[in-house]
C-alpha cells in the first residue's frame, strides 16, 4: 500500500476534486483499491489518467467517448507514454473542428450579439455558407442534431 495515494493525496496531485474522483470512479473511468479501513486507495498511475480525462472532457469529449477511449488501453499493465500518446494522436482533428467554432465565435461577436437574430438566411455565425440548410429548421448548428 506504500505506492499508492489516498483520496486526498489524488485530488491535491491532480487538482481533481475527491467527489469528482469518486464520481469518475462510479462511471468505471478510474479504479481503486481498498485499504483494510475500507478507504479508497489509488495507483500512482491514476494521475495521468486523471490527466487525460480532465484534457479530454475541456475538449468536449462526452464522459462515455472518454470511457471508450480509455478501454483501449491495455489492461493487463501500466499504460506506456506510446499507448497514451496512440489515444490522444486521434484528437488534432477536434481540436481544428474547436479552433474553428472559436473563430466563427469571434468573428460574430460584435455583429451577431447585438443583433440576435441567427437568421439562416442573412447570418454567417449561425449559419456559415449555408450549412445548416442541409441539416433542418433553427439554428441547427448550436442546438446539435438530435
Ligand atoms: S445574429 Fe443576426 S446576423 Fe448573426
Amino acid at each position: 500500500m506504500d505506492n499508492l495515494l489516498t483520496i486526498g493525496e489524488t485530488a491535491r496531485r491532480s487538482g481533481v476534486a475527491p467527489s469528482a474522483l469518486r464520481f469518475y470512479e462510479e462511471r468505471g473511468l478510474i479504479t481503486s483499491l481498498r485499504a483494510g479501513s475500507g478507504h479508497r486507495r489509488y495507483p500512482r498511475a491514476v494521475l495521468r489518467r486523471l490527466a487525460f480525462i480532465v484534457f479530454a472532457q475541456r475538449l468536449g469529449l462526452t464522459l462515455e467517448e472518454i470511457g471508450a477511449e480509455l478501454a483501449k488501453l491495455p489492461s493487463d499493465r501500466v499504460p506506456t507514454g506510446r499507448d497514451w500518446s496512440r489515444l490522444s494522436g486521434q484528437w488534432a482533428g477536434r481540436i481544428d473542428q474547436r479552433i474553428a467554432e472559436l473563430q466563427r465565435l469571434k468573428s460574430g461577436l460584435t455583429s451577431c450579439i447585438g443583433c440576435g437574430c441567427l437568421s439562416l438566411e442573412h447570418c454567417q455565425l449561425a449559419n456559415p455558407g449555408d450549412r445548416a440548410a442541409r441539416i433542418g429548421p433553427g439554428p441547427r448548428l448550436w442546438v446539435g442534431r438530435s
